[in-house]
């Protein structure tokens, strides 16, 4: 098989020739023969001064190329989509596959032996690891690491559940607007990802716990000087692959490492944006993903992880307690220990490893958790036949059962227009509902599920209420909030038939979401329901419209997530 410079020639008709041109064009940079005869290592490039958390890339770039040319390898960078949370429009989801399609191609079409793909801003690492799972070449995940705290009068900070809490006390009234422009400062003091077990933590560490990542890679922060070691570590590393061609991501993305990532996700207290992203990296290599699965193993696991929002601390507090090996270690019993890493052996050699750091609590042992069970729970009931999610770790004990009336938004939009009128009709143990803010109906599953708490009813000290939506929620929030109805309102879901006033029950002991109203009722509303809007016409939001699936199938396209190795 064709290798380096020789790998993908452009069809030309005449082989010789393309090789002949690509040298004549690539010599413009000045490689010599001797470069050009190594083994190459692609290098994504996804800093742009839209995304902040990639702020320190080219220092990462720099590290992973030191480590490709020590090992004799030849790194080559390119650019990719970088996607940002906050300057993403309607919301990052909308772009999540149109990323890990552009990965993908990228990967394919460039004649590149192994491929480092950096990333780390939520929807960037489950882009980065579908496009990889579909292209299929030896590929290793560097993750650009947390941020590292800020501090505000004696308290410490983090993006962005703070952001949240800061908000909401703004809100409330508690905190002026001179005090929340200071705050505003001091949230984010550094590049790299939110610092708590957001999102981008989240999927930093199921990409550890999968083995697609070097041991550390997911809690060393952003800015410390072990983030650019490892950086180079993982150039060494993708240059040894580069030439023996192994490990693929086939090799690495299996049943075994999926539940390790489950077990993982449950135990950190991970985001639920992290439930829809390891489906659609499991429907990439081919592998089904069962929400029960998750269930399950939530059952078993404790939330061990003491990080906002389940709890305390933040992300470079695990590091100093010794990252994700230690944890691992705290869940021997529970993980598939001969799963393969990509740096080579098994998790279980990786565990063997890991660092004791005494006198710690970040990193609780089996017997002191920080909650009994798992972070995230699985719902049913005739409101999400095909599921829900609820992040327990992070709700309200006393509203884990709970009954009351719906309080309905009709969208985004309409939520946005009302929730904070003095006139809307709401208790504080009504239930508020937000729909057609699924995958198809907002469109793209913003994160728009963490319904604010309205005003009059925050200022009245209201902190958390029993809120349902089909959309998303940022893995920095926090409440009694039910996510991912299945299927959504826009395709004809159960939550469509919602009334203001009918009777809602959650009981996320009994794993139920019942909107407490009678078949045959249903079924007459179900028939008057209004047609569905016409979708864009043209465009990537055409191709998003027609081919995107639920949310318990990872949102992923339909035509993309075919078995790769079964062509
Ligand atoms: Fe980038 Fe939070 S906004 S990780």
């Amino acid at each position: 098989m064709a290798r380096g410079m020789r790998k993908g020639l452009t069809s030309y008709g005449d082989q010789e020739f393309s090789l002949f041109l690509r040298k004549v064009f690539i010599k413009a940079m000045g490689y010599s023969d001797d470069a050009l005869e190594r083994p190459i290592v692609g290098i994504t490039n996804t800093y742009s001064d839209f995304n902040p958390c990639h702020g320190n890339v080219p220092d990462l770039i720099e590290a992973a190329k030191r480590g490709v040319m020590l090992a004799g390898g030849m790194p080559m960078v390119f650019p990719t989509i970088t996607i940002h949370e906050s300057f993403a429009y309607p919301t990052s989801m909308f772009l999540r596959n149109l990323m890990a399609m552009d990965t993908e191609e990228m990967i394919r079409t460039q004649p590149m032996d192994s491929v480092i793909v950096i990333g780390g801003c939520d929807k960037t690492l489950p882009a980065q690891i579908m496009a990889a799972a579909s292209a299929n070449l030896p590929a290793i995940v560097l993750p650009v690491g947390p941020m590292v705290v800020g501090h505000h009068r004696g308290e410490v900070l983090g993006a962005c559940t703070d952001c949240r809490r800061m908000w909401g006390g703004h809100r409330a009234g508690d905190i002026d607007g001179d005090e929340i422009e200071i705050i505003n400062a001091r949230l984010a003091p550094s590049v790299g990802t939110c610092m708590v077990m957001g999102t981008a933590s989240t999927m930093a560490c199921i990409t550890e716990a999968m083995g697609l990542s070097l041991p550390y890679t997911a809690a060393v922060p952003a800015t410390h000087a072990e983030r650019r070691r490892l950086a180079e570590a993982t150039g060494r590393r993708a240059a040894e692959m580069a030439v023996s061609d192994t490990p693929r991501p086939s090799a690495l993305i299996t049943e075994d490492s999926i539940h390790n990532a489950l077990v993982i996700l449950q135990s950190i207290g991970g985001s639920t944006n992290g439930v829809v992203h390891l489906a659609a990296i499991a429907g990439r290599a081919g592998i089904k993903f069962d929400l029960e699965m998750l269930d399950k193993v939530g059952r078993d696991v404790p939330v061990l992880v003491n990080l906002k929002p389940s709890g305390q601390h933040y992300m470079e507090h695990f590091h100093h307690a010794g990252g994700l090996p230690r944890l691992m270690r705290e869940l021997r019993d529970l993980l598939r220990l001969n799963a393969p890493v990509v740096g080579g052996g098994t998790i279980g050699d990786v565990i063997e490893r890991a660092e004791e750091v005494p006198n710690q609590d970040v990193i609780r042992p089996r017997d002191k958790p920080l909650k009994a069970q798992g972070a995230i729970a699985v719902l049913r009931g005739n409101l999400a036949p095909r599921g829900a999610v609820i992040k327990q770790s992070a709700a309200s004990k006393e509203l884990m059962v709970h009954t009351g009336r719906a309080v309905v938004f009709d969208s985004v939009q309409d939520m946005t227009e009302r929730v904070d009128s003095p006139d809307l009709d709401v208790k504080a143990d009504d239930v508020l509902v937000l729909r057609n803010a699924g995958p198809k109906g907002a469109p793209g599953m913003p994160e728009a599920g963490y319904l604010p708490i309205p005003k009059k009813l925050a200022r009245a000290g209201v902190k958390d209420m029993v809120r349902m939506s089909d959309a998303r929620m940022s893995g920095t929030a926090f409440g009694t909030i039910v996510l991912h109805i299945t299927p959504e309102s826009a395709v004809g879901g159960p939550l469509a038939l919602v009334k203001n006033g009918d009777m809602i029950r959650l009981d996320v002991p009994n794993r139920s979401v019942e909107l407490l109203v009678d078949a045959a009722e249903l079924e007459r509303r179900a028939k008057v329901l209004p047609a569905a809007k016409a979708g864009p016409k043209r465009g990537y939001a055409k191709l998003f419209q027609d081919t995107v699936l639920q949310a318990d199938q990872g949102c992923d396209f339909d035509f993309l997530i075919e078995d790769p190795r079964a062509t």
